[in-house]
């Protein structure tokens, strides 16, 4: 949705993940892998692991505060708060009420969006059209604990997963920072990328407990889907916009440093990354990158940032912004 006179920009980012770590090595110790795999077919090294207290929304928090203070917005100028979150530790109330409890926001009304890795795109995309149609200051947070529904005996899976949570906040502005965000969605590859409950009841100390969740994913086909969006995407708003790709910053989901090494391959420069650190932390994923970058001085003031995402659905969004700074 376009409004002519009403644009938005990101005027503050933070984000927070948790302490425990979990690295290659100690995965080696789980199941059968090793260190020199997992950097070749992932470029993962380390990622953080929510403890039992961890949840999207007090991870949200967190990040919320850092963006907040950030932007210098109150959490009482806030007209709206959105997370994209899959994981939250209950269907209601949303991350997004537990979050306007926990930082004071009570002018805010507050939902949830659910696109799975890809959410940080779609929350940015209603967190945009908020803006456009009347609000002033939305906070958009990208949170995730996908640790908790990994299968720690599925190696192709409990490699690649961290937790983390990432936030924005956007403020109604007289030129556009955000310019374009692209969706899609296809229902029919689902099966390709998802949750189920497993089947397998676990006995410990005489008593049966309950099956856990767990992701279920294949692997190879989800790398090349999200290589082509990642690729096509670019080049689409690259020619588009008619870009200079040096003052332009792709901010990709941290999916595979495979996908970002085919992207810089076809798009002749480097898109940032950080999964070495972080791992795929699903929707807080380019919210943390978007962070890093702002905070490195990878992005300037004037320059565009490009962020792609894609993930389970399958879903997948991109978005074109300026990066107008946050206030002096
Ligand atoms: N350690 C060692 N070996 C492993 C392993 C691990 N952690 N995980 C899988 N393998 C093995 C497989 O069992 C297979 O062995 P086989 O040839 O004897 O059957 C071999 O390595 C190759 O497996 P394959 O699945 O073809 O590897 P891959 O190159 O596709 O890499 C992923 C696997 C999961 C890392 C990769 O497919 C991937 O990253 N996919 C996209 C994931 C993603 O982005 N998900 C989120 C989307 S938002």
């Amino acid at each position: 949705m376009k409004n002519e006179s009403r644009f938005a920009t990101i005027i503050g980012t933070g984000f927070k993940v948790p302490e425990q770590t979990l690295s290659n090595e100690d995965l080696s110790r789980m199941v059968e892998t090793d260190n020199e795999w997992i950097v070749s077919r992932t470029g993962i090294r380390n990622r953080y692991i929510a403890s039992k207290d961890d949840t999207p929304w007090s991870l949200g928090a967190y990040a919320a505060k850092m963006a907040l203070e950030a932007a210098k917005v109150r959490p009482n100028d806030l007209d709206a708060i959105i997370v994209a979150t899959c994981t939250n530790d209950a269907p209601f109330p949303s991350a997004a009420c537990r979050i306007q409890a926990s930082i004071g926001a009570s002018t805010a009304y507050c939902y949830d969006v659910s696109a799975a890795c890809s959410g940080f795109i779609y929350g940015l995309h209603v967190a945009n059209m908020e803006i456009a149609t009347g609000r002033k200051n939305v906070l958009l947070v990208g949170a995730d604990t996908m640790t908790r529904n990994i299968d720690y005996t599925d190696r192709s899976t409990c490699i690649i997963f961290g937790d983390g949570a990432s936030a924005a906040v956007l403020q109604e502005s007289p030129q556009p920072g955000i310019i374009d965000i692209s969706l899609g969605s296809d229902g029919t590859q689902a099966e390709l990328l998802k949750h189920v409950q497993d089947p397998r009841t676990r006995a410990f100390e005489g008593k049966t407990y309950a099956p856990l969740p767990s992701i279920k994913m294949e692997g190879r086909p989800v790398l090349r889907f999200a290589t082509r969006v990642m690729v096509d995407s670019c080049l689409e708003y690259i020619d588009r916009y008619k870009l200079d790709k040096n003052h332009l910053c792709i901010v990709p989901h941290q999916a595979n440093q495979r996908i970002i090494d085919a992207a810089a391959d076809k798009l002749q420069m480097q898109p940032y990354s950080n999964i070495d650190r972080f791992g795929n932390t699903s929707a807080a994923s380019c919210g943390i990158a978007l962070h890093e970058c702002v905070q490195k001085g990878v992005i300037k003031n004037g320059d565009h940032a490009f962020l792609v995402a894609m993930g389970a659905g399958l879903t997948w969004g991109y978005a074109l912004m300026r990066w107008n700074g946050t206030p002096e």
